[in-house]
């Protein structure tokens, strides 16, 4: 259950509870920032949900969660190529899925869904609601919207514990609370 909570948004406020944490992006670099400091906290197996319009900057925060991550590879959008893979110095992989061209669960298990999930190394998901039905229950969950051109609402949601672990480490690395 996503509890949406209100902020003010004159500033890059974050509300809190345990499961959820809503912030105002105010740049692409802002958003990678703020990718770089949840990528810092991702292990393998972890599932991150990326789920927002087109343009809402799912790629930009995926760009900076890969950095904090480690991955001594570019970032690029994976929307035509649907998977990406980034490589880190000691050998783990980080696999950035694109499901917005699927038509289902179906078409995402052929293209081997099942295995990134099971794998080893952090999956990230954009467009994840396509594949629902595929999803494991616990994950972070991050809605992102576009505000005006520049500004980005990014809503943190925890489900299970040790992604609510991963959120409280998440907002006192970021906003030291
Ligand atoms: N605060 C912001 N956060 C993220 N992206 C932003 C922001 N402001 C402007 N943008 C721009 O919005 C676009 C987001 O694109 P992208 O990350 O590829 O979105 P998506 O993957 O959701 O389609 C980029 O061109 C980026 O420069
Ligand atoms: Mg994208």
């Amino acid at each position: 259950m996503a509890i949406w909570l209100t902020y003010n948004a004159s500033r890059s406020m974050p509300i809190l509870d345990e499961r959820a944490l809503e912030f105002l992006s105010h740049s692409p670099e802002q958003t990678r920032r703020l990718g770089v400091r949840l990528g810092e906290l991702i292990q393998s197996g972890d599932l991150l949900c990326l789920s927002g319009d087109l343009g809402s900057g799912k790629t930009t925060l995926a760009q900076g969660i890969a950095r904090g991550w480690g991955s001594l590879d570019p970032v690029t959008s994976p929307t035509f190529i649907l998977i990406n893979e980034y490589h880190r110095a000691d050998s783990a992989t980080l696999y950035h899925f694109d499901a917005f061209r699927l038509s289902g669960v179906a078409e995402a298990e052929a293209l081997g869904w099942y295995d990134l999930l099971d794998g080893a190394g952090p999956v990230i998901i954009e467009w994840p609601e396509r594949i629902a039905e595929s999803l494991p229950e616990d994950r972070l969950w991050v809605s992102l919207r576009w505000v005006d051109e520049m500004r980005r609402g990014l809503h943190f949601e925890a489900r299970g514990v040790h992604y609510e672990r991963m959120l409280q480490a998440f907002r006192q690395t970021t906003f030291g609370g």
